[in-house]
């Protein structure tokens, strides 16, 4: 949520893990043992690294941080998730997808208000140059003065205000906070600089004579925006209606590490829901409305001896602790695609902005975090933005990006009128009033609670008898003489308005890293036996197919099979390697592949097992024999239509594991 100003009031999602980076880098100090969440992190990575399910990039050339590749297992993975978010959202949602260019213009941009506010405090070691976001080393500072048993409780009741309001300090305050808890450089001990503002985005020129400056978009959200207006024709005008859009978005984050949770280029997927500010209703409701996610609302926040609670979406809307019905379906729909993907629901909750993290015209913003060996992590955005965004880039490219509605029958509506008085205008600016008059021209009425421009306009007038107005590129200074506010009741047959916009915003690195986390175990308690008890349909494979033994017989029919898989669009592998049967499952274990078909001598022979083949499911490595025409089907409903591996088990006779 970017142009709430990051260093100002947004807060920074994925605190724990940093600050827990830092006391683990503490720790080690005192005591050299890994913490058991930094051992199961190291085996998982080295899992993930050797398996090429991520590479580290550029590793050649030594790397760069915040990059990775993810290598074949990874990006098929990573597909998987990225195609059922799709089905989940845009298919089955009706939404508009579209594809827009990462590399932006700056105008939209500044209208967004990426240009100006999309920074992080940064402080450097000024002996080294290595820098740090001012406001983590604050925090890890100060946490670790909250576990100290020696501080007194005024101390600590001192930091625990400072940690509640550092979303929240300027340049100034953090700099006297890092002096007065002498706050050092992490590894080197070093004297810190004082803390300047950083653009996250990385900017670029566009063309050749480089006098376009453009940016690397720092989320897909703003091409939605921009296209508003043609998605609204291409929907027929009707409201609500929702565009997504999948792809890269890139941020020069200051001090990127814990691994694919905070990296410079990732993929999002955004979703802006535009709706009626004065129907927020959803017509799909019902079907999330039973379920109970865990809720960490800011009254549980703000309460120390207060946990998340499980609460269904109907009576949290009721209770008016999720501001509106959308937002509510869409916490819905999120929790049902990660639980999909294989996030375990016992560590996944929904954390609600406290005021000072929201910006200030979004209504309610709730965060789906899930918990990790870091912590708990911001995985996916959830905010009523208002209609903020749309008016920013109707301001800036004076283009009208509102909706209408027609009315039952008409109604009385209140209105703001603007009355404007040319020939005091032209008396004060002569020729150079011309983009002025136009713009008032554009704002001439809004509707009253309104928070548009003649609103703002209008306080102005009525608190300063000036206001200030923006038009070809000069602030004019506008009086009570040139332009009158006017409230008036109109009867209207419809009305125009800017929308409401509701965003999820979903990352799928870090979902995919939680989902990792969440899936991988090892067998039998060892360590050299990992496996990634992957959902089937997110394994990168979906069999694995093997020939019992080395034999060109065996291995016909291996290939035979795979085609068999591949054509009903079930990925596979056929490994006639001929290695002991134990370790070519161990491969397909660490793998997460779901299925192992073995094709041994009784397929051929003459025989009531002719025909057949071996069925091994990885998490419970039991076995069944199944006929070779029925694989491709019993394969395809295990992976796509939740048919569980009991009912396959019902149906087909068991088999023990195949001797060699
Ligand atoms: P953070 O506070 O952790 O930097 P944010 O609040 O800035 O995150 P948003 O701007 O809300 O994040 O971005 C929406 C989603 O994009 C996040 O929920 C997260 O999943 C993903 N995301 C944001 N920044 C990164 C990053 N540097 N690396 C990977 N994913 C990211
Ligand atoms: N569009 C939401 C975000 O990236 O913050």
């Amino acid at each position: 949520m970017p142009f709430a100003g990051k260093g100002a009031n947004v807060v920074d999602g994925v605190k724990d893990l940093v600050v827990k980076d830092s006391k683990d880098a503490k720790k080690k100090d005192s005591k050299p043992q890994p913490t058991e969440n930094e051992r199961l992190r190291a085996a998982m990575a080295g899992v993930m690294e050797r398996k090429l399910f991520t590479i580290p990039s550029f590793k050649i050339y030594g790397g760069v941080a915040g990059f990775f590749d993810f290598g074949p297992p990874g990006c098929a993975v990573k597909q998987n998730i990225t195609q059922l978010w799709r089905q989940h959202f845009i298919l089955e949602e009706n939404m508009l997808e579209v594809e827009c260019p990462a590399v932006t213009p700056e105008p939209v941009l500044k209208a967004s208000g990426h240009v100006d506010r999309f920074t992080d405090f940064m402080v450097t070691d000024v002996v080294t140059h290595d820098c740090h976001r001012a406001d983590h080393l604050l925090k890890a500072a100060l946490e670790a003065v909250q576990a100290d048993k020696e501080q007194t409780p005024e101390k600590k009741e001192e930091v625990e205000g400072l940690l509640r309001r550092i979303d929240e300090l300027d340049a100034q305050q953090l700099g006297a906070a890092l002096t007065a808890y002498e706050v050092k450089a992490p590894e080197t001990k070093n004297d810190i600089s004082p803390p300047f503002n950083f653009n996250l985005m990385f900017r670029t020129s566009i063309g050749p004579k480089g006098d376009l400056t453009g940016f690397l978009r720092p989320e897909t959200a703003q091409g939605i925006f921009v296209n508003f207006k043609d998605l609204l024709y291409y929907n027929g005008g009707k409201l609500p209606f929702a565009a997504a859009q999948i792809g890269q978005s890139y941020r020069n984050e200051i001090s990127p590490r814990a691994g694919l949770l905070r990296v410079r280029e990732f993929t999002q997927a955004e979703i802006e829901h535009f709706v009626d500010p004065d129907d927020k209703s959803h017509p799909k409701f019902s079907s999330v409305e039973d379920l109970e996610p865990l809720l960490y609302s800011k009254a549980l926040q703000k309460d120390t001896s207060k946990q998340p609670e499980a609460m269904s979406l109907k009576e949290a809307v009721k209770q008016k602790i999720i501001a509106n019905e959308t937002l509510a379906y869409f916490i819905g729909r999120t929790y049902l695609f990660l639980v999909q993907v294989g996030i375990n629901p016992k560590r996944l909750r929904f954390r609600q902005h406290l005021e000072n993290e929201m910006a200030h015209y979004a209504e309610d913003c709730w965060d789906a975090e899930i918990d990790s060996t870091y912590g708990w992590v911001e995985c996916v955005g959830l905010a009523d933005r208002s209609a903020f965004d749309l008016r920013a880039h109707s301001e800036a490219s004076k283009q009208p990006l509102q909706a209408y509605v027609a009315y039952d029958k008409p109604r009385d509506v209140e209105k703001l009128v603007a009355k404007i008085n040319k020939q005091a205008i032209g008396k004060s600016f002569k020729k150079d009033g011309k983009p002025l008059l136009e713009a008032l021209e554009g704002m001439k009425e809004e509707l009253k609670g309104d928070k548009g421009p003649l609103a703002c306009a209008r306080d102005s007038l009525s608190r300063e008898g000036r206001c200030k107005i923006s038009a070809g590129g000069r602030d004019f200074e506008v009086t009570t003489e040139m332009l009158e506010i006017r409230e008036e009741l109109q009867k209207e047959s419809g009305k125009r308005f800017t929308p409401s916009v509701i965003e999820p915003s979903f990352g799928i690195g870090r979902i995919l890293y939680c989902m990792f986390e969440h899936t991988y175990a090892t067998r039998d308690g060892s360590e050299e036996k990992t496996l990634f008890k992957f959902k089937p349909a997110v394994a990168p494979l979906k069999a694995a197919v093997f020939p019992l033994v080395q034999s060109k017989e065996l291995d016909e029919v291996a290939r035979r099979i795979s085609t068999k898989l591949l054509r009903a669009g079930l990925a596979n592998t056929v490994d006639t390697t001929g290695t002991t049967i134990g370790k070519r499952y161990a491969r397909t274990d660490e793998l997460g592949i779901p299925f192992a078909i073995t094709v041994d001598r009784d397929t051929l022979d003459a025989g009531d097992k002719q025909g057949t083949v071996t069925v091994r499911e990885r998490d419970s490595t039991s076995q069944v024999r199944v006929p070779e025409d029925d694989m491709a089907e019993l394969l395809r409903r295990l992976c796509f239509e939740d048919m569980a591996w009991k009912d396959a088990t019902s149906k087909y006779k068991a088999q023990d594991a195949p001797s060699e």
